[in-house]
């Protein structure tokens, strides 16, 4: 099938390579002239692992190509609107400009009989208003195929998703014959593209754009609830001396639980799970939903607060104050796997510690070169073993593979001082301490040994 997928940005470029791998003919549209560039020399821009293998086949069988001219998308019978919504500058609400000016865009194009397909994650009611968009086309088909792929492991989760969902005007019982069984309108389009996926066992899901719409954003409530209820409860266990590691082992071994997104640290950030609680709590409020309003309101607040948290334990560490320690930060994206830094909480900490006047040198696998520019305040450090040197205090904010496979003895050979803040719960305490570490994390005070001492001089340097 013909098709243009409008937006290649995260999930764009991933739902495009991913279609042409399908045996689609494929035309990503972008009106980022640097990155419709890079793609199409078959250069993810941005680390995606497995993405730029994807992009190389896609141009290699000539069915995948880039485009910043709008007026490409016209070949296509089927059209993947991709484009951001971020949170509104003024308000919680998610901002829609891109979409409407996409469909805006894309109108003219559009052959007889096309059909249009939101993926971008858009608050309940947003087909409903660019049905008004397109309202001069009642020809064209409109629809809602909501994405779940995740940044760090997109081309898996698009070429073997745990679902797809449509969402189709008129719900599941508009969008099958009565007589033969047989699915139409987008719904038959969207089996079309999807061919390959349903063949191999992939569960979808039809039903109406509202609630198409609400799956997405529940979904994200749903997660995002996940972990600050955990991170709440670390910050009762330290409180009361208990673990937070141990505890959650023991509840994710129920299966009504499950331990996936169930573990403390923290905390969530990137360009999804921020913006899309908040967007629930405004569709909540504006549908006069109080206790959801409520509810993304307080998962939001815990979930801030374990990065005031990490940094109050940073000054517990240090002896009151990180003014004037040198401290080394691991990790800059906001989460491994990825050098998207939108929300990082990682650079959050270590800005506010830079504020409050510690040296404060970051290092990251990917995310360094993003990252720079930005901070002013931060010192960056792409080779973590020189990052190390002289610290005095390190914190583990992003929990990449590489980190967790420090040597505790060759990191203590760097440093000026063994103290580690695993604000993210990832690595052996046991081992490092064995190493001469005080280690603290996240709710596991009663493992993590005691306070540094608080009488350390800050060094002449600082
Ligand atoms: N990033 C993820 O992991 C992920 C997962 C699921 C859903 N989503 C949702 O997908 C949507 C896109 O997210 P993203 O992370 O890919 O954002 P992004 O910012 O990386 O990409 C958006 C792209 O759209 C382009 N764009 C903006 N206006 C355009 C226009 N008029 N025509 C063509 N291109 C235009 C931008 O230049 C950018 O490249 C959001 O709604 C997001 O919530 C993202």
């Amino acid at each position: 099938m013909k098709i243009s997928v409008i937006g290649c940005g995260y999930l764009g470029a991933v739902h495009a390579a991913t279609l042409a791998s399908m045996g689609h003919s494929v035309v990503g549209i972008d009106v980022d002239h640097a990155k419709v560039e890079q793609l199409a020399r078959g250069a993810a821009p941005f680390h995606e692992p497995g993405l730029d293998e994807l992009l190389q086949d896609g141009s290699a069988t000539g069915r995948l190509r880039f485009s910043t001219d709008i007026a490409d998308a016209a070949c296509a019978q089927m059209h993947f609107l991709c484009v951001g919504t971020p949170q509104d500058k003024a308000s919680d609400a998610a901002d829609l400009s891109y979409l409407v000016s996409a469909t805006r865009a894309l109108l003219p194009h559009l052959a007889a009989g096309a059909v249009v397909v939101g993926k971008s994650t858009v608050p309940v009611g947003t087909v409903d208003m660019l049905r008004g968009v397109l309202g001069r086309r009642p020809d064209v088909l409109l629809g809602w195929n909501p994405e779940f792929l995740r940044q760090g492991t997109a081309v898996k989760d698009s070429l073997v998703p745990d679902r797809l969902v449509y969402g189709v005007d008129g719900g599941k019982a508009a969008a099958f014959n009565r007589s033969t069984g047989a699915p139409v309108g987008v719904a038959a389009a969207l089996d079309a593209v999807y061919e390959p996926l349903l063949r191999a066992g992939i569960p979808r899901q039809v039903c109406s754009c509202a609630t198409a719409e609400l799956i997405k954003s529940a979904s994200n409530a749903y997660l995002a609830t996940k972990i600050s209820f955990i991170n709440a409860v670390s910050e009762l266990c330290d409180a009361s001396g208990a673990d937070v590691a141990e505890l959650s082992e023991a509840m994710g071994l129920d299966p009504r639980i499950g331990n996936r997104y169930l573990h403390a640290g923290l905390g969530f950030g990137g360009g999804c799970l921020p913006k899309d609680i908040r967007s629930f709590r405004a569709q909540a409020t504006s549908h006069g939903v109080d206790a959801v309003a409520d509810w993304m309101q307080l998962v939001d607040s815990v979930n801030l607060g374990q990065r005031q948290r990490t940094v109050d334990l940073a000054a517990d560490l240090c002896g009151g104050t990180v003014a004037g320690r040198t401290i080394t930060v691991l990790g800059a994206s906001f989460k491994p796997d990825t050098d998207d830094i939108r929300d990082s909480p990682a650079l959050d900490v270590a800005d506010r510690l830079a504020a409050a006047g510690a040296h404060v040198t970051v290092t990251d696998p990917k995310a360094v070169n993003n990252a720079w520019r930005r901070y002013p305040r931060l010192r960056f450090e792409a080779n973590a073993t020189r990052a190390l040197e002289e610290a005095e205090l390190v914190l583990l904010l992003t929990e990449w593979d590489e980190y967790r496979r420090l040597s505790p003895a060759v990191a203590g050979s760097l440093v000026r001082r063994r103290v580690l803040l695993d604000a993210r719960n990832a690595l052996d305490a046991a081992a490092w301490q064995a190493e001469g570490w005080v280690v603290r994390g996240l709710g596991t005070s009663a493992a993590g040994g005691s306070f540094y001492p608080t009488d350390a001089p800050v060094p002449a340097s600082a």
